[in-house]
């Protein structure tokens, strides 16, 4: 399966959440196998080739993404999570969404020194949930220099400000 043949399992729901956002849903392409199954292959194989020695994925559905990458390489995984749900004291950090706000944080200990932190998520759009989550593994003393995603929303200019901040940006499909 192609980057271009993953494009069609993407469904597109207008109007969602809000007025006048067209939403890219990917929650049909993890609903088929085959598809699901090529997206992590082919983001696996980028991570892989990257030498990251860590892969960092921001909830929700960058975990989908991210764990599996993760397991496939037999790295790390450092959750970037939704506020509230790590059991000690956090990094965190506020960002405005494309459709509000929210916060994400880091467990300072979640990545070990000197780590190569590979970032993945679902889809880059603003790019304020990426860099966020960039300027909190930074933080936690995570090399950052890549950051991959299934699906960039280059209108937006999401992938463009991060590699203002010095990241590698990769999409399967734009
Ligand atoms: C979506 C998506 C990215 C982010 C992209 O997550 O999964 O994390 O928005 O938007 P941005 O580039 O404009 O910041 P959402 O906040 O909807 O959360 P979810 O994964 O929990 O559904
Ligand atoms: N789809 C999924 N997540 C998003 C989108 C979208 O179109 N825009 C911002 N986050």
């Amino acid at each position: 399966m192609t980057p271009d043949d993953l494009r069609k399992l993407i469904r597109d729901i207008p109007d969602f959440p809000k007025p006048g956002i067209l939403f890219r849903d990917v929650t049909t392409l993890i609903g088929n196998g085959p598809g699901f199954a090529a997206a992590v292959r082919l983001m696996t194989d980028r991570v892989s080739r990257s030498g990251a020695t860590a892969v960092a994925g921001i909830e929700a559905r960058g975990f989908i993404f991210g764990a599996a990458i993760a397991a496939r390489l037999e790295l790390p995984f450092v959750p970037v999570r939704k506020p509230g749900k790590l059991p000690v004291p956090v990094l965190a950090m506020d960002y405005a969404l494309e459709y509000g706000t929210d916060t994400l944080e880091v467990d300072p200990g979640a990545v070990a020194d000197g780590a190569s932190v590979a970032l993945v998520d679902d889809l880059i759009a603003t790019g304020g949930t990426a860099k966020a989550a960039l300027d909190l593994l930074r933080q936690a003393g995570a090399d950052v220099s890549r950051a991959l995603f299934l699906v960039d929303l280059p209108d937006l200019g999401g992938a463009e400000k991060l590699r203002a901040s010095g990241v590698e940006v990769e999409a399967l499909i734009a």
